[in-house]
């Protein structure tokens, strides 16, 4: 599988020769009101929700690849655009595609901020996709605390451009979806920042969920922002 580190090629590749197994089959996706925390899964049953078939979508913080992966391999065919700042993000999203067997040719993986990523796919390709997923925060799964200690974080002034540009990418019946922790420094700000921007969509063409624990301090929260007209 390649990497790309360019610009993101436009054209529509071949499907994946191991297609996506269908709706209501998100294996360890599924939310229950008793992992009570479990934003991300909220966020995948968004998706599964709103994407077809023949659908591409964007993770606008890639990580690992976790959830771009349960996107490609249970919901939809089309590409898969990825975005993230640091290099092992990209080199094990790539590896996760390639152990899944996903055809690389849908794999559109970039090291590059969200903001500037998304602003050219809302101009070049707006209104065609029918997920844009952002989980907020930095590269999990380090045990090493000094590495943990250097890794990226989000940051709330290219956060909210990125969020305004994902709107702009997706198509009518499609999801942005923003997954936000309030605890770690800068956070909270970021957090209240793409409550902002989410909340000021036109309600005629956009329907916007905040989805959180409620008795639970500083509990991550879920937007889920849906274009339901032009
Ligand atoms: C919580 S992780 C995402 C988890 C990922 N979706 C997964 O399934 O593994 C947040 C990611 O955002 C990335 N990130 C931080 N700043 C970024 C930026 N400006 N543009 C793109 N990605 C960024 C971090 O490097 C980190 O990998």
């Amino acid at each position: 599988m390649t990497m790309t580190t360019t610009r993101a090629p436009l054209a529509r590749a071949p499907l994946s020769r191991a297609p996506a197994r269908r709706r209501g089959r998100v294996s360890g996706a599924v939310s229950t009101w008793t992992r009570d925390a479990d934003v991300v899964a909220w966020a995948r049953e968004a998706w599964e929700r709103a994407l077809e078939p023949q659908d591409d979508v964007i993770d606008a913080t890639l990580g690992r690849g976790r959830d771009a992966l349960a996107c490609a391999t249970t919901m939809c065919d089309g590409l898969v655009f990825g975005f993230d700042v640091e290099p092992d993000a990209i080199a094990d999203a790539t590896a996760a595609f390639e152990r899944a067997g996903v055809a690389s040719t849908r794999a559109r993986f970039s090291l590059r901020c969200h903001a500037d990523a998304l602003e050219e796919l809302a101009r070049t390709r707006p209104r065609s996709f029918g997920a844009v997923m952002f989980n907020l925060g930095y590269l999990p799964g380090d045990a090493d605390v000094d590495v943990r200690a250097r890794r990226r974080r989000t940051e709330a002034s290219t956060t909210v451009r990125a969020v305004a540009a994902a709107c702009a990418c997706a198509r009518v019946g499609g999801v942005v979806t923003v997954v936000a922790y309030v605890k770690h420094e800068g956070g909270a700000e970021e957090h209240a920042r793409v409550r902002e921007v989410l909340g000021a969509l036109p309600a005629k063409s956009w329907t916007v969920v905040e989805r959180r624990v409620l008795n639970r301090k500083g509990a991550p929260v879920l937007y889920v922002a849906r274009r339901v007209a032009e």
